[in-house]
C-alpha cells in the first residue's frame, strides 16, 4: 500500500517511530493472545506517545496499542491533539495492520496528511494514509 496525497516524513524520523513502537510492544498485556503490540504516534506539535494492547480475562474488554496510545495522547495534550505519523509494531514476527475499530479511532485524530507505517509479513513496513485505510468512514458533525 502507498501513501496518497500526503507529505513525507524524514526516514530517520519514521525509524524512530518504529522503535518506540517495538519498545512499546515490550510492555503489552497479552496473556491470551501471546500477540504483543506497539504502537508510537507523533504528533504535529512534535511529541512521541506510545502504547500497547492491554488484554481482559473478558475478551472483548481488551483495548488495541493504537487505542492505548491515542487515549493517552489526549490524556496528555488534549483534544485538538492531531496525528502526523503513526507507527504500529508487534514482538510476532507478523503482518500487523490497525483493526477495523483502531483505523476508526486513529481517523478521529488523523489529517489528509497523517502516515501509518505498519509491517508486513516480510518484515518490511508499509505505509498508508487515513483514505487508504478508511475509504467511506462513518463521520458526524461535530457540535463543538
Ligand atoms: N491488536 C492491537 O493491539 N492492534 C490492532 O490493530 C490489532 C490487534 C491486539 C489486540 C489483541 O490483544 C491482540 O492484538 C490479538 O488480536
Amino acid at each position: 500500500m502507498s501513501a496518497t496525497n500526503s507529505t513525507e516524513l524524514p526516514p530517520l524520523q519514521i525509524e524512530e517511530l518504529q522503535h518506540r513502537a517495538i519498545a512499546a510492544a515490550k510492555n503489552a498485556y497479552a496473556p491470551y493472545s501471546n500477540f504483543r503490540v506497539g504502537a508510537a504516534l507523533l504528533l504535529d506539535k512534535g511529541a512521541i506517545i506510545t502504547g500497547c494492547n492491554v488484554e481482559n480475562a473478558s475478551y472483548r474488554l481488551t483495548t488495541c496499542a493504537e487505542q492505548t496510545a491515542i487515549v493517552a495522547a489526549v490524556a496528555l495534550h488534549g483534544p485538538a491533539i492531531r496525528i502526523r505519523a503513526l507507527a504500529i509494531a508487534n514482538l510476532n514476527n507478523a503482518a500487523s495492520q490497525p483493526c477495523g475499530a483502531c483505523r476508526q479511532t486513529i481517523l478521529e485524530f488523523s489529517t489528509p496528511a497523517t502516515l501509518i507505517f505498519f509491517p508486513n509479513q516480510d518484515g518490511t513496513f508499509a505505509k498508508a494514509n487515513m483514505a487508504d485505510l478508511l475509504p467511506a468512514a462513518f463521520v458526524l458533525n461535530k457540535k463543538q
